[in-house]
């Protein structure tokens, strides 16, 4: 049987573009961005994958113009209020990965109630990366190893490392899809992504919808994973 996919990780990109193609401002295009985030979970769950990471906001984002900025943060708070309360009706897990302290109080506020009023829940996991960026992720990660007084340099391989990661709980993704045509990872999940299988698509992320998600994992079924063996 083929199997499907534990983790599956997405950069959700082209919104503006999307935006751009029917004369719409940047904005519509992350709107409808936010209401395909929910056709693709539902999807994800029904197909058997347990784990799912959306790229929604990385730290280099913050250099968008203030407006755009505020929209999304504001479009985060929305969403993840009202996903947030299907999440805990439906027995899912919900985490943010990323530097929350430079995130707005209220979605602060909104991320920890739903990561704390899911925390027990396991069948199906709900990862949003905000502000985040792999390069500060490994720099936090040794910040706090080298606080750690007691370390024994020879105790640090990559079991120790993974440990102090935002993604300290959660398996490697198995394939990283990535909407637009942009051939690259943008610092996202650079470590965790090291035997990850990738599937680029030319469609913009308010256009990747179930038909579009299914050939992704179908081209993941027909790969053959070695992991360096
Ligand atoms: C990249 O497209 C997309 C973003 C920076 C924002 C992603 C946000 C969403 C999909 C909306 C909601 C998400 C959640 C988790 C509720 P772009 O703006 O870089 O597009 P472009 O490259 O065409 O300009």
């Amino acid at each position: 049987m083929l199997c499907v996919p534990n983790h599956v990780a997405l950069i959700m990109d082209g919104n503006g573009r999307w935006a751009a193609n029917y004369g719409l401002p940047r904005y519509e295009g992350h709107r409808r961005g936010a209401s395909v985030v929910r056709k693709i979970l539902r999807i994800a769950e029904k197909i058997g994958v347990k784990y799912v990471t959306l790229y929604a906001f990385s730290s280099e984002n913050f250099s968008r113009p203030m407006d755009e900025v505020n929209f999304l943060m504001k479009l985060f708070e929305k969403s993840l209020r009202k996903y947030g309360k299907k999440f805990v009706k439906n027995g899912v897990r919900f985490r943010v990965i990323g530097d929350m302290s430079k995130l707005p109080a209220l979605l602060q506020t909104t991320i920890c109630e739903f990561s704390n009023d899911t925390k027990n829940f396991s069948r199906f996991n709900v990862t949003i990366a905000i502000n985040y960026g792999a390069r500060d992720e490994i720099v936090q990660a040794v910040r706090n190893i080298c606080r750690d007084k007691n370390i024994d340099p020879d105790e640090i391989d990559w079991g120790f490392l993974q440990k102090y990661l935002y993604t300290a709980d959660l398996p490697d993704p198995d394939l990283i899809i990535r909407t637009s045509g942009e051939l690259r990872l943008s610092n996202f999940l650079l470590l965790q992504g090291a035997y990850s299988e990738l599937f680029f698509t030319k469609t913009l992320w308010p256009d990747f919808w179930e038909r579009e998600f299914r050939e992704a994992i179908e081209n993941y079924q027909h790969r053959e994973r070695r992991m360096g063996a």
